[in-house]
């Protein structure tokens, strides 16, 4: 089993806990620091739909207020056979800690798809536009 299998492996755990009663669409994920650590995350929906967050963001950002701020991989693992790639708000908070993350997708029992992240958002807004 290589780096990315391992991976998808514990974001199909993180699924399993995934807080969707209202689109009852799962989803898990499970980012990889730049120095080897794995931290999950799953969607997490309210009664004010446009509050859920997607099992990415809920990964990166546990992952960032514990410290961490460079990233080499993330696994998106949900039941579909087509991938799940990561919507554009993910893609673009995503990017700022990790423009060459490796970005796989699986669901319940083979891989789907993998990307460069850079590849799934061209034309990123960069920070680099704040400093006028
Ligand atoms: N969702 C994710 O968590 N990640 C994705 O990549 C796609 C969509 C969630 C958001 C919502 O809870 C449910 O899936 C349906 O859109």
């Amino acid at each position: 089993m290589d780096a990315s299998e391992r991976l998808v492996a514990v974001a199909r755990e993180a699924r399993e806990r995934a807080v969707a009663p209202y689109s009852g669409f799962s989803v898990g994920a499970a980012i990889e620091t730049a120095n080897g650590r794995i931290v999950t995350g799953c969607n997490i929906e309210n009664a004010s739909y446009g509050l859920t967050l997607c099992a990415e963001r809920v990964a990166i950002f546990k992952a960032l207020s514990d410290g961490h701020r460079a990233f080499v991989r993330i696994a998106v693992v949900a039941d579909t056979d087509a991938p799940t790639t990561p919507c554009g708000a993910c893609r673009q908070v995503l990017w700022e800690f990790g423009p060459d993350m490796e970005v796989v997708i699986g669901n319940l029992t083979v891989i789907t798809a993998r990307h460069r992240l850079a590849d799934l958002l061209p034309h990123p807004f960069s920070g680099r536009l704040l400093n006028r």
